[in-house]
């Protein structure tokens, strides 16, 4: 791919975009992150102004877009989803090559988008909304979806084309226009996947992407909010920054779609098959190098079966291949820098109390601190080794925080009540997996547990992209994405009362009378008194 410099708002050319941002803040560059001197993209950054010119460019666009019928719109849908099939190993190779994911998890996540655009045609023809009896007659009540109208989408880059199709499609489908912020260090796949909407059909005013900086972006968030440009705010991202967002939007009456962080727990107990079990926990914790907000967190195993299920996963995990993310790899590198950094600074939080396990070395894979069985050249991007904790306590950081980095702790449990509660101790509230045989345990802890997402027998990672994906407590306001669940974040409801009586019925006031006997009662031949 070319490195040329990339504007700070990207657009259609017949879009009517400000090429060129008034307000610049700077330049950054997109590296690959498993060959570091690789540049991936290079792109000008906006100022804020730039996030309020998109803001009012798709508020322009939005009500022409509304006006295309639904079912056509469901059209431009279908031929994204076909665009993107078509493209399919171009894109997964694009995530790959920018945030260093395995290839084959590259082509599951632009699988996901198709899954998405397959829902959401059929979506097209249906938005539906009700037929509803009146309490008088001659009167006639629907309800109406209507789109909510501009909405600012601001994306995290471990899934840099998969989560922001969870909701640019059905926002786009809805009648909504977009104001797309992708994570920086995804700006070219970002760039890709509104190349192939744009191509599909999406008008550009209806869908503007916009590189910025996490400051520039909340100023030009709260201009846009107090100008009246924006009506909806999508974010997924960290937990401490969905708080500040949600706070913004609060002030404005707004209730924004914030899919945020995670610290979800896997439960094994004691009747659990033990091969699977540590296959899931391999996959939930290191796969996608712990990068996934539904990556497993803490292990909390049965103690009767914690040795036999520990000396299984440590072993497992010192066999993963690690390495360049092209090959068979279980992971390969840091998303990026900051991702890096972030990770040396949770490894600091490992205590004396702690078994390390799962690897020969802590820390960044080197020629000093070698990992068996590595694939490539370690000293060419960001690669860590994977980290196996034993002997987490509850009031550990690890045990409490999100990692976002190929680690997972383990603590151990008696009672199923007590799994649940140590699920529960560190308030998120995301994802969370029990291995068991007893559907009795699995149900059980379905009910207890507070995550919006639950797996028996099964990765706490790896949500279908039909079912309803969010979280609650520190894991999000309550949202959900994908499936129908999120048309209610992109349509609002609009009720129709349809009078043609002829005269003013006033509801409450004029509706016909009841009277019942109410102090009637059965006689004796009715009553089986006899
Ligand atoms: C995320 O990490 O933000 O359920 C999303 C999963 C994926 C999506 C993860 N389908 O793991």
């Amino acid at each position: 791919m070319e490195s040329t410099m990339w504007n700070s708002v990207i657009g259609r050319a017949d879009a009517g975009i400000p090429t060129g941002s008034p307000d610049e803040a700077g330049e950054y560059v997109s590296r690959n992150p498993s060959r570091l001197d690789d540049v991936v993209a290079r792109i000008r950054l906006a100022g804020p102004d730039t996030l309020v010119a998109a803001a009012e460019n798709a508020k322009r666009a939005q009500q022409e877009w509304a006006r295309v019928p639904a079912p056509v719109r469901g059209r431009v849908i279908a031929g994204f989803g076909r665009l993107v099939e078509s493209n399919k190993e171009s894109l997964a190779s694009l995530v790959t090559r920018e945030i260093g994911k395995p290839y084959t998890e590259a082509l599951g996540e632009v699988q996901e988008i198709i899954d998405t655009c397959d829902f959401f045609v059929g979506e097209g023809r249906r938005l539906y909304g009700q037929t509803v009896p009146s309490e008088m007659p001659d009167k006639q009540l629907f309800t109406f979806r209507t789109p909510v109208g501009v909405a600012t989408i601001i994306t995290a880059g471990n899934f840099p084309v998969a989560v922001p199709s969870w909701y640019l499609v059905p926002a786009l489908l809805c009648g909504n226009a977009v104001v797309w912020k992708p994570a920086e260090y995804a700006a070219g796949a970002a760039r890709a996947v509104a190349e192939l909407a744009w191509r599909a059909g999406v008008p550009g005013g209806a869908l503007n992407l916009v590189y910025a900086d996490g400051e520039a972006t909340f100023q030009g968030l709260e201009t846009a909010l107090d100008k009246d440009l924006v009506d909806k705010v999508g974010f997924t991202g960290s937990s401490a920054v969905g708080i500040r967002v949600g706070e913004l939007c609060g002030r404005y009456l707004q209730s924004p779609c914030l899919e945020l962080g995670g610290k979800n727990p896997m439960i094994v107990a004691p009747d659990a098959d033990l091969d699977l079990a540590v296959e899931g926990a391999l996959f939930s914790g290191w796969g996608t190098a712990g990068q996934r907000c539904t990556s497993l967190g803490n292990l909390i195993v049965h103690r009767d079966i914690h040795d036999e299920f520990l000396a299984r996963l440590d072993s497992a995990v010192r066999g993963a291949t690690i390495g360049e993310p092209n090959g068979d790899v279980l992971y390969g590198p840091m998303l990026d820098q900051k991702f890096a950094d972030n990770f040396e600074r949770i490894l600091k939080d490992i205590q004396p109390h702690h078994t390390v396990l799962g690897s020969d070395a802590v820390g960044r894979i080197t020629d000093d601190a070698p990992r068996a069985g590595f694939r490539g050249d370690p000293s060419a991007g960001l690669y860590y080794h994977p980290v196996l904790l034993d002997g987490l306590h509850t009031d550990d950081a690890i045990f409490r925080q999100e990692t976002f980095g190929p680690i997972v702790g383990v603590t151990t449990y008696e009672t199923l009540e007590e799994a649940i509660e140590l699920g529960n101790a560190p308030g998120y509230g995301l994802s969370a997996a029990i291995y068991t045989t007893d559907p009795a345990t699995a149900f059980r802890f379905r009910e207890g547990i507070g995550a919006g997402m639950v797996s028996a027998n099964n990765s706490t990672s790896g949500a279908e992209a039909h079912l309803p994906f969010g979280g609650n407590g520190r894991s999000g306001n309550g949202g959900r994405l994908s499936g129908m669940w999120v048309i209610d974040q992109f349509t609002r409801w609009q009720s129709l009362n349809w009078d043609f009586s002829g005269k003013l019925q006033k509801a409450q006031m004029d509706v016909g009378a009841v009277e019942p006997e109410l102090d009637y009662r059965l006689p004796p031949e009715l009553s089986g008194q006899s």
